[in-house]
């Protein structure tokens, strides 16, 4: 008998925990804020790290890297520098360059990091994506804490699993699975923030709601006002909410590393995507991921999901809270075909999760369900009733032509 009908085969079976902690605080890098110190366990002397911080929340705060020096001063016991603070570019573009990552790892090496260092990354989600990516490669894994500092950042992409960069002209196409140590997240930061960053941060505080938690809709809903005055004890308890579904995703939904082919806390994102893409990162992504919100929700009326004054009560909720409806490039066609350019978007986004298409979808409202296929009719005319209802209600973000 050949040896191939007699395989041998032993079954490798590894299970690894995975913890950290989030931590929600204000003032991080205040000299009797403890939060640091309790969040980097050492042995042989302090914590050694390096330390890397986004352009814009510099420009905002060009004091933080003294105060971040002056903190390790007055903890000498609980933290050693061992590089920077180093600022970053912040924003998309670091997330478009496939050198910033050799050029980060070549920094971990001049600073002479190992696998038993920390990376302190300040800044926002598209920072924390790409600094996080080159710590997860660098020597497999550095052990990676982040310091989200938009409200995106830290009422979703920092407190999750993953890192990523784009290539191609494709979102997120290289990355890894990766659990930070830590998630240290300053409320104080969001202060700073640029209006369009504030608010398009709630895009991701909606799609939570919208197929998980019907009460932190009418929240959203409640809070608009104060949430269009910046008032940071409005915003703090949305971004605390919003962060621990995620979380409670992640820990109890039973794919934290996406083996399946289901997404649910990309809802709104096929779309969203792919006009990231279509509009050369000219929208940020809660911006694009409240219009694919829109999008999704008149294909949901259109697949009998959701009721008119359902879907009408959400995108009034979302324009109270200054986040666009709409843009021109859902417009876009294939030159070729005549199909709507984001119709590409769904081919895109069954690729990146692999298997079979499956997209989220409300079901009523704070419920989800799952579709398999998404005809592009449906979608011609989700875009048509989109439009035409920016033609005719306020559009607090006006395309450009
Ligand atoms: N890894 C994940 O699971 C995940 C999940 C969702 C989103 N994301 C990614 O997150 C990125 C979006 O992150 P974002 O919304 O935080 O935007 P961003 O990181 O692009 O930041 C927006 C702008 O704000 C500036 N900024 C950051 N903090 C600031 C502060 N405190 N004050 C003033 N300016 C500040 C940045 O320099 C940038 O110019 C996208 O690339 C998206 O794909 C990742
Ligand atoms: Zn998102």
């Amino acid at each position: 008998m050949s040896e191939a009908s007699h395989p041998m085969r032993y079954r490798q079976q590894l299970s690894v925990p995975f913890a950290y902690d989030v931590v929600f605080t204000r003032g991080l890098f205040a000299p009797d804020n403890l939060t640091l110190a309790e969040s980097l366990p050492h042995a042989d002397g302090p914590a050694k790290a390096a330390v890397f911080i986004d352009q814009g929340v510099l420009k905002r705060r060009p004091d933080l890297p003294e105060a971040i020096e002056a903190w390790t001063r007055a903890h000498p016991e609980a933290l050693a520098l061992r590089g920077g603070p180093v600022a970053v570019p912040g924003g998309e573009a670091v997330k478009n360059d496939l050198t910033f990552v050799q050029r980060m790892t070549h920094q971990f090496q001049r600073f002479e990091l190992d696998r038993h260092n920390y990376v302190i990354a300040v800044g926002g989600g598209a920072v924390l994506d790409a600094v996080g990516l080159a710590a997860a490669v660098f020597h497999r894994g550095l052990r990676l804490v982040r310091v989200p500092t938009t409200v995106l950042s830290q009422n979703d992409s920092g407190v999750g699993v993953k890192n990523g960069i784009n290539l191609d002209g494709v979102k997120n196409l290289i990355g890894t699975f990766a659990p930070p140590f830590a998630v240290l997240s300053d409320l104080e930061f969001l202060a700073d923030l640029e209006d369009r960053d504030w608010f398009s941060g709630l895009a991701e505080t909606f799609k939570v709601a919208l197929i998980k938690d019907a009460a932190l809709l009418d929240e959203l809903e409640a809070l608009a006002p104060r949430l269009v005055a910046r008032d940071l004890d409005a915003m703090e308890r949305m971004v605390v909410r919003c962060a621990l579904l995620h979380l409670e995703h992640i820990r109890g939904g039973g794919d934290p590393f996406e083996f399946g082919s289901a997404r649910p806390l990309d809802f709104g994102h096929w779309s969203a995507h792919k006009l990231e893409a279509l509009t050369h990162h000219e929208l940020r992504h809660g911006e694009a991921v409240a219009i694919g919100i829109a999008l999704d929700l008149y294909l949901a009326e259109g697949l009998g999901l959701l009721g008119a004054a359902a879907r009408e009560r959400v995108l009034d909720a979302m324009a109270a809270c200054r986040l666009p409806l709409w843009h021109d490039a859902l417009l876009r066609r294939n030159g070729v075909t005549g199909a709507l350019k984001v119709v590409e978007g769904l081919e895109e986004f069954r690729q990146h999760l692999g298997g079979r298409l499956t997209l989220t979808m409300p079901d009523g409202l704070g419920r989800k369900i799952e579709i398999h296929e998404l005809a592009p009719e449906r979608i011609e005319a989700a875009v048509e009733a989109l439009k035409t209802r920016a033609q005719t209600v306020h559009n607090p973000l006006p395309a450009k032509p």
